[in-house]
């Protein structure tokens, strides 16, 4: 059986892809691994889907030139935006985050009525809709609702202030007026916001986020391609590199990963 101790490329426009990241490192410990947060871009929900293709492929060559053996995109926005291009382009595995949140979704609602927010990007995308469709057909209906400002409010630092529980409050009408059982965190960043998400819809309402179905996904893949490390080999190396503010990065990434962020490397395009 081979063996691979190549690292896992990870990315995302900022630090939401942490959430996946943290998901990686209790999975699979042993693997070596590089973060690219694209925060001197972000965000990228706003953007034209062309831009954030343009700066998935960037970001890709990027962790290919650092030696990756698959890329995980950790995005939702580029995940809608540019996965099938990333897939044509390149001959490693490249693993997104909206089919495994949908399946996640599909397997923790019990009435079929499922609400996604995400990105201006991704909603507008409709990449979940077809997910959806594929998965579960006329089984599953759909509320999709974009949050613009979660993401800033992450970025900031603000996760838990009465001006972002305001926010939650006004852009979580839609799919509470749907009585969703079931919310998919549809955008890697959300998750940071949960207690505050979790709040506003109450109790009754599963939260969903795409980081551990990712995970799984990532650990089939390397096994299925026979891409796992060893036991025995080096200790994993984890580094993190950032477009935008290295300390702004190294302090909220320390806070949201944990202390597994430790030194962070400044990337300027
Ligand atoms: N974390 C991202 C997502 O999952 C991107 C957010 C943004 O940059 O707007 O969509």
């Amino acid at each position: 059986m081979g063996h691979d101790a190549r690292p896992v490329g990870v990315f995302d426009s900022g630090l939401g892809g942490l959430t996946v990241v943290r998901a990686l490192l209790d999975l699979l410990p042993d693997e070596h691994l590089v973060y690219f947060g694209d925060t001197g871009r972000f965000p990228y929900g706003p953007k034209p889907a062309e831009e954030v293709q343009k700066y998935s492929i960037q970001i890709t060559d990027l962790l290919l030139d650092a030696g990756v053996k698959m890329v995980v995109v950790a995005c939702n926005s580029a995940s809608a935006a540019a996965l099938d291009l990333l897939r044509e382009r390149v001959d490693v595995a490249v693993v997104g985050v909206i089919e495994p949140g949908v399946r996640a979704a599909l397997g923790a609602t019990r009435t079929g009525h499922v609400g996604v927010i995400g990105t201006v990007g991704t909603v507008s995308s409709g990449a979940y809709q077809r997910v959806a469709a594929a998965l579960a057909g006329a089984d599953v209906h759909l509320t999709c609702a974009a949050c613009p400002g979660f993401v800033e409010f992450v970025e900031a630092g603000d996760v838990e202030s009465e001006q972002v529980h305001i926010l939650a409050e006004r852009l979580l009408a839609p799919v509470i007026a749907e009585k969703v059982d079931t919310l998919v965190l549809g955008c890697t960043h959300y998750p940071l916001l949960a207690r505050t998400i979790s709040d506003v819809m109450g109790p009754d309402v599963v939260l969903v986020s795409s980081a551990d179905e990712t995970a799984f996904e990532v650990r089939a893949t390397l096994e299925g391609n026979h891409h796992r490390p060893r036991p025995g080999d080096p200790q994993p190396v984890r580094r993190f590199l950032t477009s935008g503010d290295v300390s702004t990065f190294r302090n909220l990434g320390a806070r949201f990963l944990g202390p597994e962020v430790e030194t962070v490397e400044a990337w300027k395009w």
